[in-house]
Formats: C-alpha cells, sequence, structure tokens
C-alpha cells in the first residue's frame, strides 16, 4: 500500500491556494500547511459556538463536546487514555509549566538530564532549575554527527537522577532517537523521561503509550493543526507532581497543567486532525481498526512516502564537498528535516531559493546549543534547513533540487 498523494494533497486548501502556486514547501518543520478538517472546524466554532462551553444551551453544549473530543480522539490516537492528553498554547510554555512543578518537586541535590540537541524549549526551562540547587547533567551529542549515544547516558545516570530530557527528534539533527531503548535505560535508574515530539509528531503520530516515556509533547501547528501545544502526562507522574492549576481542579489530571484559560477554538479544531487521519486511513484500507491502530497504519503510509523521497534529497546533498550534512545520511533513520551547514551564512541562500519558487529557511532554529556542540556559529553563519511532510511531492523534490544546483 502505497500513499495516494493526490487524495492527500486536496485535504489542504494551501495547495489550491493561487497566491501560492509554482512555491515548493520545504520549511515544514517550522510549521505545515492546515488541512481542511482542521480549517473547517475552526471556521464552524468561531462562527456557531464561540460562547463559554459546557453550559446546556446548545451552541455552549456542542463547544464543550467538540473540545472533549478532541482530547479524546487524540489521546485514543496517540496510545493514552483520554485525561492523560492536555493542550496548552505551545510546547515551550507547556516545557516551562513542567520545569515549575519539578522544580517544586525534587529537591536540591537531586539531578536532571538535558542534552544539547533539543531545541531551547525542552532544555532552557529546565537547566533553569539549577537555580534551585537542582543538579544539570549534559548529555552530549557527538560533535560530528550530531547523534546522541545511549550509552554515554548510562555513564551519566544514576540515583540521584529524577527525570530525562530528550527530543524524539532533533530539529536540525534529523536523527530518530531510540525513545523505548533511551526510556528503559532511564525508567531503570528510577528517572522519569520527557520526550520533545515536536520534530518527529509531524511525519506520524507516535504510539507514547507503547514508546513508554512518562511526558510526550509535540505542537499541532506542525502536524497540520491549530496552534496548540500537546502535551501526554502519564497518570502516575501527573498525580505526583504538583498541581499548577487552580487548587479546585486538581483531581482532573488534564487540567493540572494547564494554568491558564485554554484556547477553546484551537482545542476544538484538533478534533480536525483526528479527522483527518481517519480520512487517510479510511481511502487507503478497507478493514475496521482502533483509533491507536488507524494512527500507526497511517503512520507508515507516511513514513514510507517521506522516505523514499527523502533518499534523493540525500543522495542529492551527502556528494557536495561545499556542504556538510548534519545527522546520518541513511534516509530509513531519520526524519525528513535535512540542515545543511554551508561554511557561509545560510540565510541569503535561503533567500535564493525564493527565485527558485522554494520556500526554506536559513539560521539556529532555536537549536542553538547542538550547532555550537557541532562547531557551526549559530549566530553569523546558520544551517539552511529544508523539511518536508508527507503532502510533498516528487516534483516538488525535483524542483528543490534543481534549485539547489544553483543555489549551492
Ligand atoms: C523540536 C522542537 N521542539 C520544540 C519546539 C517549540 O514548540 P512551540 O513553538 O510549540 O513552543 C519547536 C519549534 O520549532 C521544535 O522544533
Amino acid at each position: 500500500m502505497s500513499l495516494d498523494i493526490d487524495f492527500v494533497r486536496q485535504q489542504f486548501p494551501a495547495f489550491s491556494e493561487s497566491s501560492l502556486q509554482g512555491q515548493a514547501f520545504f520549511e515544514n518543520a517550522g510549521g505545515s500547511y492546515t488541512c481542511g478538517a482542521v480549517i473547517d472546524r475552526l471556521t464552524r466554532f468561531y462562527t456557531q459556538r464561540k460562547v463559554q462551553p459546557y453550559s446546556a444551551y446548545e451552541a455552549s453544549r456542542l463547544g464543550g463536546e467538540e473540545m472533549d473530543e478532541a482530547r479524546t480522539r487524540m489521546a485514543a490516537i496517540l496510545g493514552v487514555e483520554d485525561d492523560e492528553l492536555s493542550f496548552g498554547p505551545s510546547t515551550t510554555q507547556n516545557t516551562y509549566v513542567l520545569a515549575q512543578a519539578f522544580g517544586q518537586m525534587l529537591t536540591p541535590g537531586e539531578a536532571i538530564i538535558v542534552t544539547n540537541q533539543d531545541h531551547e524549549a525542552n532544555t532552557g526551562p529546565w537547566r533553569r532549575l539549577a537555580d534551585r540547587g537542582i543538579e544539570v547533567r549534559e548529555w552530549q551529542i557527538d560533535p560530528e554527527t550530531g547523534m546522541l549515544n545511549p550509552e554515554d547516558l548510562e555513564d551519566l545516570l544514576d540515583d540521584s537522577v529524577r527525570l530525562v530530557c530528550f527530543p524524539h527528534c532533533s530539529n536540525v539533527v534529523g536523527h530518530i532517537n531510540p525513545v523505548t531503548e533511551i526510556t528503559a535505560l532511564a525508567h531503570a535508574a528510577g528517572a522519569f523521561v520527557c520526550v520533545d515530539g515536536v520534530s518527529y509528531a509531524p511525519h506520524g503520530f507516535a504510539d507514547v503509550g507503547a514508546l513508554g516515556p512518562d511526558i510526550y509533547l509535540f505542537s499541532a501547528y506542525k502536524t497540520y493543526g491549530p496552534h496548540q501545544g500537546l502535551m501526554v502526562m502519564r497518570r502516575a507522574l501527573g498525580m505526583l507532581l504538583p498541581n499548577q492549576g487552580h487548587f479546585f481542579n486538581e483531581g482532573s489530571l488534564y487540567k493540572r497543567f494547564t494554568p491558564a484559560g485554554p484556547d477553546h477554538a484551537q482545542i476544538a479544531a484538533c478534533a480536525g486532525m483526528a479527522d483527518y487521519v481517519d480520512a487517510l486511513y479510511d481511502h487507503h484500507f478497507d478493514a475496521p481498526a482502533a483509533a491507536n491502530a488507524r494512527g500507526m497504519a497511517v503512520h507508515d503510509l507516511m513514513r514510507d512516502h517521506e522516505t523514499q523521497l527523502l533518499t534523493q534529497v540525500m543522495s542529492a546533498v551527502t556528494g557536495r564537498n561545499s556542504v556538510r550534512v548534519l545527522g546520518p545520511t541513511e534516509a530509513a533513520s531519520r526524519a525528513p528535516t535535512v540542515a545543511l551547514a554551508l561554511g557561509r551564512p545560510a540565510e541569503p541562500v535561503a533567500a535564493e531559493l525564493v527565485k527558485h519558487g522554494i520556500m526554506a529557511g536559513g539560521g539556529d532554529f532555536y537549536a542553538v546549543r547542538a550547532l555550537q556542540a557541532m562547531g557551526i556559529d549559530p549566530e553569523n553563519e546558520g544551517v539552511l534547513r529544508l523539511s518536508f511532510t508527507h503532502y510533498t511531492s516528487q516534483s516538488e523534490v525535483d524542483q528543490l533540487l534543481n534549485a539547489l544546483d544553483t543555489c549551492l
């Protein structure tokens, strides 16, 4: 079974939008196009249901039900319980709140482990716990490849470590970290695990329940949805950490780490991401399946299509002497988020690509520590990042490779 790319693209209004014609989008790691199901729900919410939710009158009842539907259906796809999923304004704000909670729970002398591969969102707030006397240990990447080695983590783990934070996939290195293996190591040492899934989730929702981390975060605006952060918090840890919400909500797991009133419309619209998964599943498969299995089948379809295109991109960029490709070169072990260090500022090259109809970006992408560790000056050089998803077509990749021939 292979992905029906025409069907996929029909689900995204951006592909028939006249102002975007002729331009191939390769900055998806910054934020994806939004699927029609999400846009339709957002429009419906703002036109028909934009009232305080969860009251008896119809517009309110429907609004509240749609918010619950989003949480329930997304939790089912991710393989966790309904109340183990919550929504917050962004992943950065979700990790900030979590760091406050851990800061209250941990005692001086206890330790946490962070990486220098992460986007700043999943490392900066944790590192600040040092101000409260928490020991912060850094699990460092290989300065050549940018990859994390689980054996190095083993050397950092001991009885005092309470939390290990790492990315499912870095937004510049692209390597898919072995979450199950790393989680098992951390759990065996008695530590909790927080995984930043932001750069992985656009390439297929993970079966978070099976992967095993205690916390898993990602951002819906990169997974074809609205601007929300999704946070899986497994029950055992969620009820142990101090409540960060209103005191009278402390018994409700999904309210404990979202201290503000949530964005009702955007949460409701997140149900459109589940609609999209279902639409892809129903179009490609006949057998009825539970939400989690549908999600995994769609995940595999997306990955196969992406890997096929990524193989072409990797062979085009790895053969160039002037280009340093971050992360692994085999498509199978990475996401289609390809960062190139050019030995010169990347932003002007991204600007040059625009003339060839390529939308891509240059800079540090908030992975400043990772670039520094690899010897790349984040400020004056940065990387050119070419990132795509399952909705990217062969002709767009051809357009990219032709443009790179001219601009690199
Ligand atoms: C890997 C990774 N983690 C975290 C974030 C932060 O997500 P948000 O913008 O939802 O705060 C980003 C954003 O680009 C990211 O790429």
